[in-house]
C-alpha cells in the first residue's frame, strides 16, 4: 500500500512511524512533513489546507490511503473532498469534526444526550456574556473560544475582572479570530485530567490505552497553556472502574449521539476528561489524535494501525480488539526558550545518532527542518523524546536520560513531566 500521511508535528512523526511499522505498506508520503519524518516518508511540500492539491497528489500516485493527522483540514472539510473524488481517508467529515471545530456544539451535544460535562451557557454578544458573568457567575469560571485556537482559547478567570478581561479578549479583540465569535462559559472543576483516544467507525468505538498531557508552559504548571509540553502513557488514576464509567456513559453516548444527529464520526475521538469527585466528565473532544499523546500511545500499540483504519473506513471495527504492551512510556517535549509566546527559530540541532539502534527510546520531531543539510529548529515544540519502561518510574527515567542527547542552543523542557506518577 502507498500512504499519505498529512501533517507536519510530532503526532504525525509518531503516525508515520506506526505505519511504517505495517507490513502491508511500502510507500509513505506525508504533506508537509518535517526532517523526522523524511526518515520513513517521501515529505512533499503542499500545505495541509491545500485539499485539491493534496487529493490531486493522492490520485496522481495511486495513494491507496490519506491519514489526516490535524484538526484544520477536518474541520475545514478535507475528508469531504478526498471521499467526493473516490480517494480512500482517514478522519472525519466536516460534519462530524464538528465536535472539535466547535465548543458550543459539542458542550449542546453532551446536554442533548446527558453526556456528563460541566455546566455550562453559549454566547454569541459579548454584552449578554458580560451581564451573566455579573449576574450568576461563580468563580473561578472558565472561558472558552468556540472554535480552534491551537489550544490556547480557554482562559481560567478567579474573579470578575478577569472574565471581563476574557470576554474582551476573545469577543472584542478577536485575539483567537473568528474562533472567539461563540463562546462558552462554563462552570471551573477540579480533578486529575486524562486524554483517552478512540478509533470509530461510525457505530463502533475502540479506546486505546490512557494518557495524561501536561498542557502548561512551565514547572508546576505554572505559566501559559501551550499545546503539550509532555505526556505519560498509561495514567495510573484511570482505573478499570472509572473505565467501565465511561465506556457506559461517555463513549459509546457519544458515538451514538453523533450518529443520531446525522452526523456519524468515522476517525478519531479523542476524550479529553477531567476526574471529578463527581465522577468523570468531559473537558473536551477532539477529532483527531493528541499531540503529545500519540507519542506515548502508538508506541506503546501493538495492533497494525493500518488494519484499524481501514476497519474504522469499512465500519467493520467491531471485528477488531486493540491490544498495548504490557508497560509505560513518557514523552518529554524540547521547545524553544521563549514558547508558546516568542521564540528563535533556525537553530542548528545536534545528537540524533545517539538514538541509532536504542530500543524503546524515539526521537520524534514536531518543529524541525534540513537548512543545508543540517537539522535545524524550526518551531515552539521542537522535539518529543519518548521512552518505554517496564513501569512509569522506570520510562520517566529513560525519557529524561534521552534529553540529554540532543543539544540546541535555546533548548527548553520542563522536568516535571510525569511527577504525578509518584502520588499515584
Ligand atoms: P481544553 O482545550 O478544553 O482541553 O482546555 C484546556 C485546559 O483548560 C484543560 O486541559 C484544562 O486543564 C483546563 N480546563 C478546560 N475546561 C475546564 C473546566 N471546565 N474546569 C477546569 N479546567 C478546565
Ligand atoms: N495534547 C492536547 C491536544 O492534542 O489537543
Amino acid at each position: 500500500m502507498k500512504v499519505l500521511i498529512v501533517g507536519s508535528g510530532g503526532r504525525e512523526h509518531a503516525i508515520a512511524w506506526s505505519v511504517a511499522k505495517s507490513p502491508k505498506v511500502d510507500k509513505i508520503y506525508c504533506a508537509p512533513g518535517n526532517a523526522g519524518i523524511s526518515e520513513y516518508a517521501e515529505c512533499v511540500p503542499i500545505g495541509a489546507m491545500e485539499f485539491e492539491k493534496l487529493a490531486d497528489f493522492a490520485e496522481k500516485n495511486a495513494v491507496d490511503l490519506t491519514v489526516i493527522g490535524m484538526d484544520d483540514p477536518l474541520v475545514g472539510g478535507v475528508v469531504d473532498v478526498f471521499e467526493s473524488r473516490g480517494l480512500k481517508v482517514f478522519g472525519p467529515r466536516k460534519n462530524a469534526a464538528i465536535l472539535e471545530g466547535s465548543k458550543a456544539f459539542s458542550k449542546d451535544l453532551m446536554k442533548k444526550y446527558h453526556i456528563p460535562t460541566a455546566a455550562y451557557e453559549n454566547f454569541s454578544d459579548a454584552e449578554k456574556a458580560l451581564k451573566y458573568l455579573r449576574e450568576q457567575a461563580k468563580f473561578p469560571i472558565v472561558l472558552k473560544a468556540d472554535g480552534l485556537a491551537l489550544g490556547k482559547g480557554v482562559l481560567i478567570c478567579n474573579n470578575l475582572k478577569e472574565a471581563e478581561e476574557g470576554v474582551k479578549e476573545i469577543m472584542e479583540d478577536k485575539k483567537f479570530g473568528s474562533a472567539g465569535n461563540t463562546m462558552v462559559i462554563e462552570e471551573f472543576m477540579t480533578g486529575r485530567e486524562v486524554s483517552v483516544l478512540s478509533f470509530v467507525d461510525g457505530k463502533t468505538i475502540r479506546t486505546m490505552t490512557s494518557a495524561q498531557d501536561h498542557k502548561r508552559a512551565l514547572d508546576g504548571d505554572q505559566g501559559l497553556n501551550t499545546g503539550g509540553m509532555g505526556t505519560f502513557s498509561p495514567s495510573p488514576f484511570y482505573t478499570e472502574e472509572i473505565d467501565k464509567f465511561c465506556q457506559k456513559y461517555i463513549y459509546q453516548p457519544t458515538v451514538d449521539a453523533m450518529a443520531a444527529e446525522g452526523r456519524p464520526f468515522t476517525g478519531i475521538i479523542f476524550f479529553g476528561l477531567m476526574l471529578t469527585a463527581e465522577g468523570p466528565k468531559v473537558l473536551e473532544y477532539n477529532a483527531r489524535f493528541g499531540d503529545p499523546e500519540a507519542q506515548v500511545v502508538l508506541p506503546r500499540m501493538k495492533t497494525d494501525i493500518v488494519e484499524v483504519m481501514e476497519a474504522c473506513i469499512e465500519g467493520r471495527l467491531d471485528e477488531m480488539e486493540l491490544e498495548f504492551e504490557d508497560n509505560a512510556a513518557v514523552c518529554v517535549v524540547l521547545a524553544s526558550e521563549g514558547y508558546p509566546v516568542k521564540y528563535e527559530k533556525g537553530i542548528p540541532m545536534y545528537g540524533f545518532e545517539n538514538f541509532k539502534g536504542k530500543d524503546g527510546y524515539y526521537c520524534f520531531h514536531a518543529g524541525t527542518k534540513f537548512q543545508d543539510g543540517q537539522i535545524v529548529t524550526n518551531g515552539g515544540r521542537v522535539l518529543g523524546i519518548t521512552a518505554k519502561g517496564k513501569d512509569l518510574k522506570e520510562a520517566r527515567k529513560n525519557a529524561y536520560e534521552a534529553t540529554e542527547w540532543i543539544q540546541f542552543s535555546n533548548k527548553y523542557m520542563r522536568h516535571d513531566i510525569g511527577k504525578a506518577i509518584d502520588e499515584a
